[in-house]
């Protein structure tokens, strides 16, 4: 792949090779003044045009891990206030020597946009998706699928782990690029997903229409071996899960009325310690951040280290996205040019 827009675009071999490299990474003392060299002389340059803490943070530190330059882009701040356009914005870091762009944005297309702008310009940059709008957040989606596979296998952590796997999704599934995200990676590699939440959060429909093949290609029942459906009772989903993932309310992306109120929401969709005692066995539980304690999880739970994969999520996302950088540059480059690990 010469840019990561989404992960519709994966296969299985892709979703295997990522983990590997992924696990590599984790799995290398790489704290403190220790670098890898692969990306010597390289840059990677983060474009957010939305808050973040994880993801932003993340990139910078895997670019550093593999001794790539960084150098961090703030909207308010730039020239885009008097009226200079994305592209030529990316066009002026790539002519600083930027080789990855990350980027992030509200609205969904725009990294996808930018990346064909760019390659008809001719441009020799890759574009990786940060999260645009509602559509994809592919490095969050990688991440969860490595830390889902790393529970079952910490040794070996390849998508065969996840097979037959049932996994519930929870919560404002219809605002989340994180389940769309791992909606296409889980289902690639054989997960059953039950989306879980009420009707405006989870319209019945969006299990059909998360499922289907992006337009302009045609399913592929080889490659999407999972499925998914919709469940509205949290506690008949979680019978017989093997993982739990609950999403954050993205009120700032929310029309009124969407819930009739946060408590009955908690009542319906939280996930505390008492529900999950319900399902009769120990599973694990994944939020991808940020978290509203109290209402989608009870701080207790998203403090527990024996349950709670949260904190193991951000840790995980350092190395995948060491795999992804490492990998975008290997495609970008000429092996000549590349250092291999
Ligand atoms: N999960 C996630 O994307 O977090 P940030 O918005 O903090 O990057």
């Amino acid at each position: 792949h010469r840019h990561v827009i989404d992960l519709a675009a994966f296969s299985l071999e892709d979703f295997t090779m990522v983990l590997e490299l992924a696990q590599r990474f984790r799995t290398m003392p790489l704290t403190g003044a220790r670098r890898l060299p692969a990306l010597q002389g390289r840059m990677m340059t983060s474009l957010f045009f939305e808050p973040s803490t994880r993801t932003r943070s993340s990139f910078e530190l895997a670019a550093r891990r593999l001794s790539a330059d960084v150098q961090s882009f703030s909207p308010a701040s730039s020239s885009l206030s008097k009226g200079e356009s994305l592209l030529d914005t990316a066009r002026t870091y790539v002519a600083m020597g930027a080789d990855v762009l990350v980027v992030r944005h509200r609205c969904a297309g725009v990294p996808q946009q930018l990346a064909e702008d760019l390659d008809r310009a001719g441009e020799r940059v890759a574009v990786l998706n940060a999260g645009d709008g509602l559509h994809s957040h592919p490095s969050q989606g990688l991440l969860d699928l490595f830390t889902l596979a790393r529970h079952f296998a910490p040794e070996a952590p390849t998508p065969e782990v996840l097979r037959g796997k049932r996994i519930v999704i929870v919560g404002d599934v219809l605002h989340s690029r994180v389940a769309r995200s791992n909606l296409w990676a889980l289902t690639a590699c054989g997960v059953d997903v039950v989306l879980c939440g009420p009707p405006t959060l989870v319209p019945a429909e969006f299990a059909a229409f998360v499922a289907a093949p992006p337009p302009g290609q045609a399913a592929d029942p080889v490659a999407r071996r999972g499925s998914v459906r919709v469940s509205r009772d949290l506690d008949a989903a979680l019978a017989g899960a093997d993982a739990v993932m609950t999403l954050r309310l993205q009120k700032e992306r929310m029309r009124e009325h969407l819930l009739t109120s946060l408590e009955a929401y908690h009542r319906a969709y939280g996930l505390t310690h008492r529900r999950l005692a319900g399902c009769g066995r120990t599973i694990p539980v994944l939020h991808p951040g940020p978290v509203n304690r109290g209402v989608e999880i009870a701080g207790a739970l998203l403090d527990d280290p024996a349950l709670s994969l949260v904190e193991e999520q951000v840790r995980n996302g350092i190395p995948m996205r060491m795999a992804l950088l490492y990998l975008l540059a290997a495609e970008a480059m000429a092996p000549a040019e590349f250092t291999a690990v």
